[in-house]
């Protein structure tokens, strides 16, 4: 049996324990973890990767991209695929600071419980990985989305990021204290805190006593959590009508997205998992 060999090209300073843990759940053999990658290092890496076995067996070497900077991911992505021609090519993921399958699991659960198309959103700190990927993939649903970040230059940097990559217009709204992200979600349906762990962004009144709201996705796992009055388990619990979902709610189907996605990163050489990719994985697993 060919062992399953999975290259961690992580561009922080140590490879992520928490994705290399996934990928052992999710079927690798080995994970071998290389840090501080930068886009002009990945040559002879990926050169290892597809020289090495035949046809039948390439498909059993796989890159996983990782890391807390979503540009320099994406930076490492397109200069892994520039090196594959031919039949030459591995299987890769990106999945930085788990951005794809975190976004992937809220937005998929979000938009089996109400229709995204044509919806409003607001995602609170969609200035990060996490964030900024499931604005992205609300638009990709059909939302009209507005991200929100402390400041005014780095939102609206990451919303142009956004429609860079993925062709969708992002509103971009400066919302530095809780008091202007209050009124940065008045008028959404669909509410996602992306902010990081541990910090409140906005009181339970945000949008309990939004009557616009129909759906709140929370992902800071840590207390005090992005949106007051929400339990971190919360998957579908009904406020009054209003559907909340918490980290640990959708942690759930993360995890277990995560781990379906490295499971099929050894089913082909070809395969890309970024964001378009895994949210269609999570929508069939919500
Ligand atoms: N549930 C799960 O399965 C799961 C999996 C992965 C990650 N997560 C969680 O998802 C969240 C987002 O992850 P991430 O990696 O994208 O987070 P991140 O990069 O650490 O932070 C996201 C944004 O939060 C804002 N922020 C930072 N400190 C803040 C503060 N003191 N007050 C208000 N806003 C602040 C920043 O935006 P501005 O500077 O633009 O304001 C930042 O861009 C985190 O809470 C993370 O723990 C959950």
């Amino acid at each position: 049996m060919t062992a399953k060999l999975l290259y961690q090209l992580d561009t922080d300073a140590t490879p992520s324990v928490f994705d290399s843990v996934v990928a052992y759940d999710g079927g690798a053999d080995h994970v071998i973890g290389h840090a501080n990658i930068t886009a002009g290092m990945v040559g002879p890496l990926v050169e290892g990767a597809i020289y090495t076995r035949g046809p039948k067996e390439k498909q059993y070497t796989a890159l996983f991209i990782g890391g807390s900077n979503i540009n320099s991911a994406e930076a490492v992505l397109q200069a892994v695929r520039a090196k594959f021609f031919g039949k030459f090519s591995v299987s890769v993921m990106l999945d930085a600071n788990g951005c794809n399958t975190t976004a992937a699991a809220a937005v998929a659960l979000l938009g089996k419980s109400r229709p995204l198309a044509g919806a409003t959103a607001t995602v609170l700190a969609g200035t990060g990985p996490v964030g900024s990927r499931a604005a992205a993939m609300l638009a990709l649903e059909g939302a009209h989305v507005t991200i929100t970040g402390r400041s005014l230059d780095k939102t609206q940097a990451a919303a142009a990021s956004i429609t860079k990559r993925f062709g969708v217009e992002i509103k971009a709204v400066a919302a530095p204290d809780a008091e202007s992200r209050h009124a940065a979600v008045q008028g959404a349906q669909f509410i996602v805190s992306a902010g990081a762990a541990g910090h409140e962004l906005v009181g339970a009144s945000a949008w309990q006593e939004n009557a616009a709201t129909l759906c709140v996705a929370d992902l800071n796992p840590e207390p005090p959590h992005g949106l007051g009055g929400l339990g971190a388990a919360d998957k579908a619990k009904d406020y009054q009508g209003k559907l909340a979902f918490g980290a640990l709610g959708i942690g759930g189907l993360k995890l277990k997205l995560h781990r379906a996605c490295i499971a099929r990163l050894f089913t082909a050489h070809d395969q890309i998992l970024d964001a378009d990719a895994i949210l269609a994985i999570a929508k069939d697993m919500a």
